[in-house]
């Protein structure tokens, strides 16, 4: 089974997918972090956006599970928390418009994804694009101001200084290069459950999910 969580920067996708997965035994792949993992070399090896076809080839990314919870291996070197910058989040967003970029990443998460019995996969295309014939799809949504909110929380929680206002214009300059990108832009499949999570709890969003995924499975 194949369940599609899409949705925007800061809409509650990866806590929720990674929920969703755990209580239902499934695999869980975060399609944002492999954009984030080629931004993170191109940032590494000082390669410009423009030669990022460079680095596609022979990318050597790999998800491994530690301990219950899934680390992300790019040659060798484990960048699970590296790629978690608001450095690498802007060069991904860009690199994210690329063609060639989602033709490759796109063919990586599909084999990822079949190499396993079930799996939640989290992202922006994975109910239009990489798998338009999964079993549930979901598209999760809250307002702006509600998602800002939620990233200063968690940043602030992290000891970092940051405004709330710079955290609210970066999520609307994001929604805008995901929503406006000529290539598999930002937006809910026609056949997608539109999840608004503005207010509610991350269990009353996954308890929802939940309820779906379990009825399809019976
Ligand atoms: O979910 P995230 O913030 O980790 O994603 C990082 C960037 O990658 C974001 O700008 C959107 C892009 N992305 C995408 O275009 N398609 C996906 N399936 C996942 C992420």
């Amino acid at each position: 089974m194949i369940v599609a969580i899409d949705g925007p920067a800061g809409s509650g996708k990866s806590t929720v997918a990674k929920l969703v997965a755990q209580k239902l035994g499934f695999s869980y792949i975060d399609t944002g972090a492999m954009y984030r993992a080629v931004a993170y070399k191109l940032i590494k090896d000082k390669i410009s956006v423009e030669d990022v076809s460079t680095v596609l080839d022979g990318l050597n990314l790999q998800f491994i599970e530690v301990d219950n919870q899934i680390r992300i291996i790019l040659d060798g070197e484990d960048i699970t928390d590296k790629i978690r910058t608001e450095q690498v989040g802007k060069v991904a967003s860009q690199i994210a418009t690329i063609p060639e970029v989602r033709k490759a990443l796109v063919k990586l998460q599909r084999n990822m994804a079949l190499q396993k019995e079930n799996a939640v996969l989290e992202g922006r295309d994975i109910g239009t694009v990489v798998f338009p014939n999964a079993d549930l799809k979901i598209f999760l949504t809250a307002q702006p101001e509600e998602r800002a909110r939620r990233r200063y929380i968690q940043l602030k929680e992290k000891g970092l200084a940051v405004s709330y206002e710079e955290i609210l214009k970066m999520i609307l300059n994001r929604d805008k290069n995901d929503t406006q990108r000529k290539e598999a832009p930002l937006k809910p499949s026609k056949d997608a459950i539109i999840l608004d999570t503005t207010g509610k709890s991350i269990d009353e969003v996954v308890d929802f999910i939940l309820e779906k995924a379990k009825k399809l499975k019976t």
